[in-house]
């Protein structure tokens, strides 16, 4: 890592907001539902499906929990009222898993039914290490009252997803695959890069194996090949799987993926609470930072 992205990861925490936003922008459709709904769109262009994410998370209070419940509401109106291509995503501690697990999980599942009404599929995103049997209750529940209309995420840095990802295959799991976000103990996850993608392709392989619809979703293009190569081992049609890559990542492998008859998804995250969600995305990747500081001396960034 170059001394200007230690400078950008160290210093951060300090940045205002406004500097933030603008290095982070390219990851946030914007602030509204028009805004999501209008990249929905552009991406479908592209050949690209979505999953829209209502930017929140670590809700403390009911109302703002069931204020994330109307606005994702708004979002499945949204979908069938424009004929888009797209799920939704949306975080436990936004439903208010911190308040209390039955509250999040009717929460979820007000959300889950509307959805399935409309035919349209509920990721369940995975947060830290301390959710994760939390998330994957919540899943197991909703999954046994609404088969096939929501899924859940494994992380490849976690030392346990080995032994979910056999759990969740043997039960016919919807599963997004990924390296993980979140900062975690050596303890519950490894640290080693090379170890962090070997266990990803171990736990794809798994998932595969055991029957699981797979989101694979990585910028990596390392993985890209290895779960190519996976598919094309066991032999699994295109209805088996879907790449999943996040707004404001890699562009053009995105298009090389869709190009190629992959299906691919791209996360589409909006809303005012856009400050965690940029954060880590800037520390996972300071040197966007300057790829944004180069792209405004340009006067373009691409999304
Ligand atoms: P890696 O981090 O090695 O990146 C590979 C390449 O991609 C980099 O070399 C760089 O070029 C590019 N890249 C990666 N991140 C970038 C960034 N922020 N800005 C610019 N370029 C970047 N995590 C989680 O814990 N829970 C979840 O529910 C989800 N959900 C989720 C959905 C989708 C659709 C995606 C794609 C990812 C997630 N993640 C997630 C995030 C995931 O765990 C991981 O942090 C990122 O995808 C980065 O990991 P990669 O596999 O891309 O590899």
């Amino acid at each position: 890592m170059s001394l200007f992205d230690s400078l950008i990861r160290a210093t951060l925490p300090v940045t205002p907001r406004p500097v933030v936003h603008f290095f982070a922008r390219r990851y946030v459709a914007g602030a509204t539902l028009d805004d999501a709904v209008a990249t929905v769109e552009r991406l479908a262009g592209e050949g690209c499906c979505a999953t829209v994410d209502v930017l929140g998370e670590s809700v403390t209070s009911r109302a703002l929990a069931q204020t994330a419940v109307a606005a994702y509401l708004e979002v499945l109106e949204a979908i069938v009222a424009r004929s888009l291509d797209a799920n939704v995503s949306l975080k436990p501690t936004q439903m208010g898993l911190q308040i209390d697990e039955g509250f999040c999980h009717d929460n979820i599942a007000t959300i889950v039914e509307r959805a399935r009404a409309h035919g349209i599929f509920v990721r369940i995103d995975m947060e830290d290490s301390p959710t994760t049997d939390a998330t994957l209750r919540l899943y197991r529940r909703l999954a046994a009252r609404f088969p096939g209309r929501c899924g859940v995420v494994l992380q490849s840095r976690l030392r346990r997803t080995l032994d979910d990802a056999a759990a969740l295959a043997a039960a016919g799991a919807n599963v997004r695959l990924c390296k993980g976000i979140y900062l975690e103990p050596r303890t519950v996850a490894y640290e080693d890069r090379e170890i962090i993608r070997d266990n990803f392709v171990h736990v794809l392989r798994t998932l595969m194996a055991g029957g699981s619809y797979v989101g694979i979703a990585t910028h990596d293009e390392w993985l890209v090949a290895e779960a190519l190569a996976v598919i094309r081992q066991l032999g699994l049609p295109r209805e088996r799987y879907e790449f999943q890559m996040l707004l404001g990542v890699d562009p053009q492998l995105r298009r090389i993926i869709a190009g190629a008859g992959h299906r691919l998804r791209v996360y589409v995250p909006f809303g005012s609470h856009w400050y965690p969600y940029s954060v880590r995305r800037l520390r996972e990747n300071p040197s966007i930072a300057r790829a944004g500081l180069e792209a405004f001396l340009r006067g373009r960034v691409e999304a």
